[in-house]
């Protein structure tokens, strides 16, 4: 009984993580994109979110790695735990002025297979994201698994948006 309410809590963060996914991708579709930059003078958007973003998929790289040093997969210190929080906390909030241009400027977008899955990578980041949270803010769940799996689906929908955007602006 006891196991299955515990199990019955990973429903908050599924739920949690397809709403805030499936929130923005309906956002984006609804709000009429406008050019109005909300980096100001600062630079071309452009230039500054493949520079954001490219500095939130190398702090994800250090998330990987203390996440794995955590898991006793390799050496940790007693800073590893600091290093996981704060590179995380950093890489979001260096990520939402980026994903307020996108959602703002440009919305869901469609007209190319690319642009398609950036735009479902973004809503996916998020939400996987949020669900994370949810299920770190619930150790005791009964399933050591999903913590790594939540883990690893933000780490994939970031590397595959920074492919699909940043790293498409550098080459191309
Ligand atoms: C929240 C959901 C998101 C949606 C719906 C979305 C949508 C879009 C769209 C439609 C474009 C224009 C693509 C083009 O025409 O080439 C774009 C560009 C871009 N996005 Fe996103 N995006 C989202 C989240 C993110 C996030 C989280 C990041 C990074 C952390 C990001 C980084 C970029 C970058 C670097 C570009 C290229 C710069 C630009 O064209 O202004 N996006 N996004």
């Amino acid at each position: 009984m006891r196991g299955d309410t515990r199990a019955g809590l990973l429903w908050l963060p599924a739920v949690a993580g397809v709403g805030v996914a499936a929130g923005l991708g309906v956002y984006g579709r609804l709000h009429h994109p406008s050019r109005l930059s909300i980096f100001g003078e600062l630079g071309r958007p452009i230039v500054i979110k493949a520079g954001l973003t490219t500095a939130v998929v190398i702090l994800a790289v250090v998330q990987l790695i203390s996440a794995f040093a955590l898991y006793g997969r390799l050496p940790s210190r007693s800073w590893t735990p600091a290093l996981h929080r704060w590179s995380g906390r950093l890489a979001v909030l260096l990520s939402l002025p980026v994903a307020v241009h996108c959602l703002y400027a440009f919305g869901f977008g469609f007209d190319s297979p690319r642009v398609l899955a950036h735009s479902v990578l973004g809503c996916l980041f998020y939400g996987a994201f949020a669900a994370k949270m949810l299920i770190v803010s619930q150790p005791d769940n009964g399933r050591a698994w999903v913590l790594p799996l939540a883990g690893g689906l933000v780490f994939t929908a970031l590397a595959g948006l920074w492919l699909t955007s940043a790293l498409w602006f550098f080459v191309s």
